[in-house]
């Protein structure tokens, strides 16, 4: 089977940049076309930038990073400082990158890729707010159907909202850009919250990241330390839900997630619950099926997948 092309959206953010470091081990299972970067956790200045520090981290300036949206379609941006710190990279200092942006607008080369590639052959992961994806799909409608797959970290049902009580961060953040991706007709798998709680950053789990005595395993660790203060402090749990990874290792390892195809439509109307994921878990409308929506995980084969694939770089 060769390599799945991908495109990551992103908002950087440590358990982003673990994603991106996942996909960048995985050269047999990924081949990531680009990384376009969206304003999310903290401002897109602060994103592209990040993308660009994981990619060297990885030893791999060459890969191509593109600044995308820096504001939702619709309503002004809300960051996540309390979580991911002023820099959204939090823990380690980390050196200023030295490889270049792209010139081209992340939503143009998003448009660009997908009208270039084969119908179908490229997948979109994004992991923070949807606004490029959906600013991409206004602009150029046509690119809508030849897209493979999206595989994105957003949404929560049974495990309800993070940054309000009904809403995860990336839908809440553009729900209008949410409501377009989710209405879109591309095939969608949905890594929510249900599903990123349930893979937590145990000790163990990050003392295996430490125990590779590199400087990729050390970051890992560092930024895990970091962001999951936040986390352990709120939920009492023994460790934060390491999420956009998901995505990712759902491309490598399908098997390691189970869900239900079902409908999910996004609340833009109601200011109680706005950005809520509104997932028909138990079909009881007639609303059609959208999303293969995730709920359970095999947290120790995903973490062992991690280990075993950042350990290579
Ligand atoms: O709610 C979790 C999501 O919001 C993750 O993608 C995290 O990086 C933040 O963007
Ligand atoms: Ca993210």
């Amino acid at each position: 089977m060769p390599p799945r092309k991908i495109i990551i959206d992103t908002d950087p953010g440590q358990d982003d940049a673990v994603a991106i470091l996942l996909a960048l081990a995985s050269p047999e299972d990924i081949d990531l076309l680009g990384i376009t970067a969206v304003a999310g956790n903290v401002p897109l200045a602060l994103t592209q930038k990040n993308a660009r520090i994981v990619c060297e981290l990885a030893g791999r300036p060459d890969v191509k990073v593109f600044a995308g949206c820096d504001a939702p379609m619709k309503r002004k941006l809300i960051t996540a400082e309390h979580v991911h710190g002023k820099t959204g990279l939090d823990g380690p200092v980390m050196e200023d990158p030295t490889m270049p942006l792209q010139e081209q607008h992340g939503v143009d080369f998003i448009i660009e890729t997908l009208r270039a590639e084969a119908p179908g052959t490229v997948t979109l992961c994004p992991i923070g707010p949807l606004t490029n994806i959906a600013t991409a799909f206004e602009r150029a409608p046509d690119i809508m159907d030849r897209v493979q797959e999206i595989v994105l970290m957003g949404g929560a049902y049974f495990e309800v909202g993070n940054i309000t009580p009904s809403a995860e961060f990336n839908i809440y953040v553009d729900p209008e850009a949410a409501k377009i991706v989710f209405s879109s007709g591309a095939p969608l798998t949905v890594m929510p919250l249900d599903v990123t709680h349930k893979a937590l950053t145990t000790k163990p789990r990050i003392d295996a990241f430490r125990s590779m005595h590199s400087r990729v395993g050390d970051m890992v660790a560092e930024w895990t330390d970091f962001f999951e203060r936040f986390d352990m402090e709120k939920y009492g749990s023994e460790g934060a839900p390491l999420h956009d990874p998901c995505t990712i290792a759902y491309l490598i390892e399908p098997q390691l997630f189970q869900g239900r195809h079902i409908n999910v439509e996004i609340e833009t109307q109601s200011d109680l619950t706005l950005g809520m994921t509104v997932a028909d878990w138990w079909r009881v409308t007639d609303r059609p099926a959208n999303a293969m929506f995730m709920k359970d995980i095999d947290a120790s084969g995903f973490y062992a997948l991690l280990a075993a694939r950042l350990a290579r770089l």
